[in-house]
């Protein structure tokens, strides 16, 4: 199997990879090239939490925010996730992009999004997914499959054709990252990797190559 399949292009990209300075932008880019080349998902990560007794937990979610203050995904606060995470207040996240053999490894502090953030992600969303977050009691046993439906049919009722507001228990999560590990695969294992990491959000960037 070919380990690394670079043409002029990627080449480029290389390039601009090994100089970068601004983790943020460099992201941007890989992020670019992903949604112009995975077949779906793109914005698909890994979020890896910590639980009560310190066993790690892993579960994939969707970015649906990035800029400089970080990363964001949205969920149910009273899930697995979403309580290992308003206790630890620390995550680390993954992205994995088969089509372009590259990841990117960020580790950072918790924050919950605004209200008003929340509010205009929530209204962005199918009325069936608005739904649905009424519904799902997330992470919690569920008896049966019918047992969902008739939860999906009370709130559909309930809310009729009115506006569907944001449940109390669904909104945000951003990860403002203290470290982002950028990895480009390389032939025969010897992948580029890149680290930037900074003590908190106000410190400034430093940038480590690491071996493979
Ligand atoms: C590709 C993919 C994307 C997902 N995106 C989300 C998401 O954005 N938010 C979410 O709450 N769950 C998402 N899920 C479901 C989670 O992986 C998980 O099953 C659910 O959130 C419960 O996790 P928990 O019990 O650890 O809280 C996604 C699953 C997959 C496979």
């Amino acid at each position: 199997m070919s380990t690394n399949n670079d043409n002029t292009a990627s080449t480029l990209i290389k390039h601009d990879f090994t100089d970068a300075e601004d983790p943020f932008a460099l992201f941007e880019q890989w992020l670019k090239k992903a949604q112009d080349n995975e077949i779906n998902d793109p914005t698909a990560m890994s979020l890896a939490t910590v639980d009560s007794r310190g066993m790690p937990n892993v579960r994939m979610v969707l970015l649906k925010g990035f800029d400089r203050q970080g990363f964001v995904f949205y969920t149910n606060f009273d899930s697995a996730k979403g309580e290992e995470l308003l206790n630890a207040k620390k995550a680390a996240m993954g992205f994995h992009w088969k089509s372009i053999r590259r990841q990117v490894r960020i580790r950072g502090n918790v924050e919950i999004v605004s209200d008003e953030e929340a509010d205009a992600y929530y209204a962005s969303r199918p009325r069936g997914s608005r739904i649905g977050a009424w519904a799902s009691k997330q992470s919690h046993p569920l008896e049966s499959k019918y047992a969902l439906e008739m939860e999906v049919a009370k709130y559909t009722a309930k809310f009729g054709i009115s506006a569907i507001p944001r449940p109390e228990h669904w909104s945000g999560f951003r990860i403002v990252p203290t470290s982002i590990e950028f990895w480009k695969d390389g032939a025969f294992r010897l992948h580029d990797r890149m680290l930037f990491a900074r003590k908190d959000s106000s410190d400034s960037w430093r940038k480590t190559r690491l071996y493979p």
